[in-house]
């Protein structure tokens, strides 16, 4: 038998298969709303998957009523975002993580698909105050525990130290500040802290102006892609790093920022900068006149 022989019936064996396997698995992805809803994982569940091809890329909304007058909807995180949410805590590992402002639940069974493939004995407490008709159902997430109730009234007591906060209620200083008191306590040293539209809400940037200026803390700001529609800033998404416990530099509700908070108009003001953005601004100017005195 020659090598010619019994080579290129292999070579055509292996063009035949494998080459069969990579189109199928392009067109089954094509099929599926395109090759960017493949998480690879078998966690995220149909429901979410379909969910994600209501979002509207270009304005970083979602129609939620499959119209076509274009109106969406702006209460789940973009899609970017929740796939951040995935990547991050895949790549961060965590087994206790929890949440304030569950929604519809885009971001609860995003991060409760990555804690499973982390943890299978993980959990996610979610709260909110509404129980909407929920993306997650109990057999594909049964790692998910959802909560009724308000987060920072509610009775109940944490007594195991989380991994993962992630902070997306009702926006107000008070809120968002009460919740980081109330709960970071339990986050263990080297846990994180996720936040949405801190640069969006002035009530949610001056809570992360409070973890930006705490020595606890390592705090970064990034942009994300919604408009809203229209030209005006977008909702923003912080990363904290808790890195001590020392509790010479304790989380309190700040009269001060309390008083700034009750003056500001949430985000709508679009001439208006959120405080992250003032701040960094602000610190630029300082650090850019530091360096001109210096050189
Ligand atoms: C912006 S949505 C959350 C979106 C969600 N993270 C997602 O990506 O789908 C805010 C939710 O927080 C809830 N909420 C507001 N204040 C709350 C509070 N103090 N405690 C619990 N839930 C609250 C609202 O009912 C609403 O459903």
């Amino acid at each position: 038998m020659s090598f010619y022989s019994l080579t290129l019936p292999t070579a055509q064996f292996i063009s035949k298969n494998i080459g069969y396997k990579l189109y199928k698995s392009f067109f089954v992805k094509i099929a599926r709303g395109g090759v960017m809803i493949d998480y690879g994982n078998r966690n995220i569940s149909w429901i979410v998957r379909r969910y994600e091809q209501l979002y509207n890329e270009e304005k970083g909304g979602w129609n939620l009523t499959n119209s076509d007058d274009g109106a969406l909807d702006y209460a789940s995180v973009e899609m970017e975002v929740g796939r951040f949410y995935y990547a991050f805590i895949n790549l961060v590992g965590a087994k206790y993580v929890l949440e304030t402002g569950t929604n519809r639940g885009y971001s609860t069974a995003l991060i409760a698909a990555a804690l499973k493939n982390k943890n299978k004995d993980g959990k996610l407490f979610t709260f909110d105050t509404v129980a909407h008709d929920h993306l997650f159902n109990q057999k594909d997430f049964d790692n998910i525990i959802f909560i009724n109730e308000n987060s920072i009234t509610c009775k109940l007591d944490i007594n195991i130290q989380l991994d993962i906060l992630v902070l997306d209620s009702d926006h107000t200083y008070h809120t968002v500040i009460n919740e980081l008191i109330r709960y970071e306590k339990h986050l263990r040293i080297g846990g994180y802290i996720l936040m949405h539209d801190t640069l969006y809400y002035d009530g949610v940037g001056l809570a992360v102006e409070q973890l930006i200026n705490n020595h606890r803390f390592e705090t970064i700001t990034l942009e994300s892609p919604r408009t809203h529609g229209r030209q005006s800033r977008c909702p923003g998404v912080s990363i904290i790093r808790k890195n001590s416990d020392d509790m010479r530099y304790p989380l309190v509700e700040n009269q001060r920022l309390a008083k700034i908070a009750r003056n500001m108009v949430p985000g709508e003001t679009e001439q208006a900068e959120s405080y992250v953005n003032r701040l960094r601004r602000k610190r630029l100017g300082t650090d850019l006149q530091a360096e001109t005195v210096s050189t």
